[in-house]
């Protein structure tokens, strides 16, 4: 085995559970999972089961974060409420954006009503980017406000072509939209969900083939500038019961799926750095990490779970699957944690 050293990547996409929903993952389980994908800064999401949505709750989130291995970030959360709390945390050095809910997932973070979209792209008054979850026509929406109140826009998980199309459009008079994809998106068909079930069941869902590849297109053109996993684990108990929630753990497998990509052919390998520490570091202005880097070999294969996993939950959905260059070594300032 030969490796190379790359810098330690950066997922601006998890939910790490923590509080309230530690059965599926905690900031500990959360962060070696992060580790053991070779992941050193993440930012956590704020659809907690008591969503982060005051100074409060986020420096209760900070607290409890300090069990991490990794560095975390937070985003922000709205409910279009609480838009007083923005100025409270908009300079917090933990704060790394404000994310919007524009469809039903898990948490109770909706907001669907324009008056209140718009209070919030209103309100916030920052440098650091608006998220939004928004699919088809919410994201006509979030594009016009951002244009509107001269925001910075990210575009959470694209899943369709049709919002492939909608970002490139919009990249062309707007500076300030980026957009991300997540891995099972660029991997699974819609008809995954017949054999996999509750475990193929996500927020946006998967797509058609025409998608999965306009999204390579996309991410291969520019249109979308980085991968996020949106790591959202759940029991598998959860997973398997009549009603499964929405979501599946991606920090073990992102890299070895990117790896992955390169060795057929659909994308080049400087594009993995590119997508997972270049663009992210970019876009949310992460500090950086001072002699942090990991070790692997992109051209030696390993099958997804013949280890087991870190993530608390357990599982993959990609369990099985041939990907390359499992991380062998971490190194966080300079001190080996892998
Ligand atoms: O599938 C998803 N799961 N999509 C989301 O946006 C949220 C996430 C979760 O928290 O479970
Ligand atoms: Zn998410």
């Amino acid at each position: 085995m030969s490796l190379i050293k790359i810098p330690g990547l950066i997922d601006v996409h998890v939910h790490l559970r923590e509080p309230g929903a530690t059965l599926k993952e905690d900031f500990y389980t959360g962060s070696r999972a992060a580790i053991a994908g070779g992941f050193t800064f993440i930012i956590d999401m704020p659809n907690n089961p008591t969503p982060t949505i005051t100074l409060e709750r986020l420096e209760e989130k900070v607290e409890l974060a300090k069990k991490a291995i990794c560095d975390i970030g937070f985003h922000f959360g709205t409910n279009g409420k609480n838009i007083e709390e923005f100025e409270k945390v908009k300079n917090n050095p933990h704060v790394f954006g404000l994310k919007i809910y524009c469809n039903h997932t898990t948490g109770e973070m909706l907001i669907e009503d324009l008056e209140l979209i718009e209070k919030v792209f209103a309100g916030w008054d920052s440098n650091k980017p608006i998220l939004v979850h928004a699919e088809g026509e919410q994201l006509k929406t979030a594009l016009m406000m951002a244009e509107k109140y001269n925001r910075v826009l990210h575009v959470c998980h694209i899943s369709q072509k049709s919002e492939v199309e909608l970002v490139r459009e919009a990249k062309k008079n707007l500076q300030k939209v980026t957009a991300g994809v997540c891995p099972h998106h660029l991997y699974f068909i819609k008809d995954a969900v017949l054999k996999m079930k509750g475990y193929a069941m996500m927020k946006p869902p998967l797509g058609s083939q025409q998608d999965i590849d306009a999204l390579w297109t996309g991410l291969n053109d520019g249109t979308i500038d980085i991968v996020e996993t949106d790591h959202a684990p759940h029991t598998r108990e959860e997973k398997e019961s009549e009603k499964p929630p929405f979501g599946v753990p991606g920090l073990e497998t992102a890299l070895g799926l990117m790896y992955k990509a390169v060795y057929d052919g659909k994308i080049q390998e400087e594009d993995v750095i590119k997508f997972l520490y270049t663009n992210p570091k970019k876009i949310f202005n992460i500090p950086e990490q001072v002699d942090t880097y990991i070790e692997l070999d992109p051209t030696v294969p390993y099958i997804v779970g013949e280890n087991g996993y870190e993530t608390k939950c357990g599982w993959s959905p990609f369990e099985g699957m041939e990907l390359y260059g499992k991380v062998q070594k971490v190194f966080l300032r300079g001190k080996e944690i892998l």
